[in-house]
């Protein structure tokens, strides 16, 4: 059809680029399901069988996401042995900046001391540490940079309505972050998938959050300064999009869902985890969930699920791992590797 061309497939799995390191951080103070009870007309109950999460983590009033970033990035600098001056570029994915700009990643090339690094932030809200992963391999993959610190950091409580009872039960703050190199030794990203879908950018958005909708009394009125989100329409779109692009990542590695020895899913509803697990043809086992603990963190969640899943010994050398992100804009991605 004119017009119209076929997306560039992987004809081998390619592991240019493996992840040396990991880390998170998590802010201290955890608010639960029983605390929201007092806040919105809501129930454990309610939000724990629609949604897995039991609670979640609530950065501190000065505590910004560059901080939880940096924190999450420092730790993977400790794992790795990774000194500050080895990294050659930042690359911070997140939809709560500290600013539009200067970017987060420029704010936490600061905080951690990294004054060779390039840096630039990546929006594409839950999709966005996929995303950035995905470039990072580029770069590394071309030799073009040795060292790349990729961040997934969140502060959404900052955008969160707390008086929306469709929203604010849902989402927490946290940052992981991992280093990733060019290394020779076989394992590494094998495949990749990212995809978008603007024509349903308003069923998941922060309205005035930019220049088209300025913040002004009118605007605070109606709570545009908040995340709104249509739930169910987002539902569909994530269950039908995370699984097939699961499946173009599976397939761009020669491997089936059997073969993942881990799935590192978004953690935005255990209900679309589990789908996504029969989809695959695996089962909860062979998925990392820490839902209950920390809710929805956006572009932090793969990475600290990585990071976790790694410190609890569930990865092990030459285990297969398939990542998979759904996200506001709408977006999507899947990155398989070898760990
Ligand atoms: O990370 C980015 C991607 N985000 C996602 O993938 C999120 C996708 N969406 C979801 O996970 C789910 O749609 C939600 C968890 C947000 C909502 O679950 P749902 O099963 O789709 O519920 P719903 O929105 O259809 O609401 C069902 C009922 C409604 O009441 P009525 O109209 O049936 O009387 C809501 O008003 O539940 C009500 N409700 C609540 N009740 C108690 C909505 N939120 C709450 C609440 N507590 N917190």
């Amino acid at each position: 059809m004119p017009g119209t061309r076929k997306h560039p497939r992987q004809a081998h799995p390619r592991r240019n680029a493996s992840i040396v390191a990991t880390g998170m951080y998590l802010p201290e103070r955890v608010l639960t399901n029983a605390e929201l009870e007092k806040l919105v007309d809501t129930t454990d109950e309610w939000i724990q069988t629609r949604t897995g999460i039991k609670e979640r983590r609530i950065a501190a009033e000065g505590e910004f996401t560059s901080d939880l970033g940096a924190k999450a990035a420092l730790d993977a600098m400790h794992e790795g042995g990774i000194f500050a001056d080895e990294i050659d570029l930042i690359i911070v994915a997140t939809c709560t900046a500290d600013t539009i700009f200067p970017s987060t990643a420029c704010r936490i090339q600061q905080k951690i001391g990294a004054k060779k690094a390039a840096a630039f932030d990546i929006q594409a809200a839950c999709s966005g540490f996929l995303y950035g992963l995905i470039v990072a391999e580029q770069f590394v993959a071309s030799h073009v940079y040795e060292t790349v610190l990729v961040i997934g950091a969140e502060k959404l409580s900052s955008i969160v309505n707390w008086k929306d009872r469709n929203t604010c039960v849902l989402f927490g703050d946290g940052a992981g972050a991992v280093i990733i190199r060019n290394r020779a030794e076989g394992h590494g990203i094998l495949a990749s998938d990212m995809g978008a879908d603007g024509s349903q950018s308003d069923i998941l958005s922060l309205p005035s959050s930019g220049c088209a909708i300025p913040v002004s009394e009118a605007v605070i009125q109606e709570g545009l300064q908040y995340l709104q989100m249509s739930g169910k329409e987002v539902y569909k779109h994530a269950v039908t999009a995370m699984n097939s692009s699961a499946e173009k990542t599976l397939a761009r590695a020669g491997l089936k869902g059997s073969d993942i020895a881990l799935v590192v899913p978004h953690q935005a509803n255990l209900r679309i985890i589990e789908t996504l697990a029969q989809k695959l043809k695996t089962d909860m086992d062979h998925c990392y969930v820490n839902i209950g603990r920390y809710g929805n963190m956006s572009a932090a969640c793969i990475p600290v699920a990585l990071h976790e899943a790694s410190k609890e010994g569930r990865l092990k050398a030459g285990d297969n791992v398939l990542m998979v992100a759904f996200g506001g804009g709408l977006t999507w991605a899947s990155v398989a590797l070898e760990w």
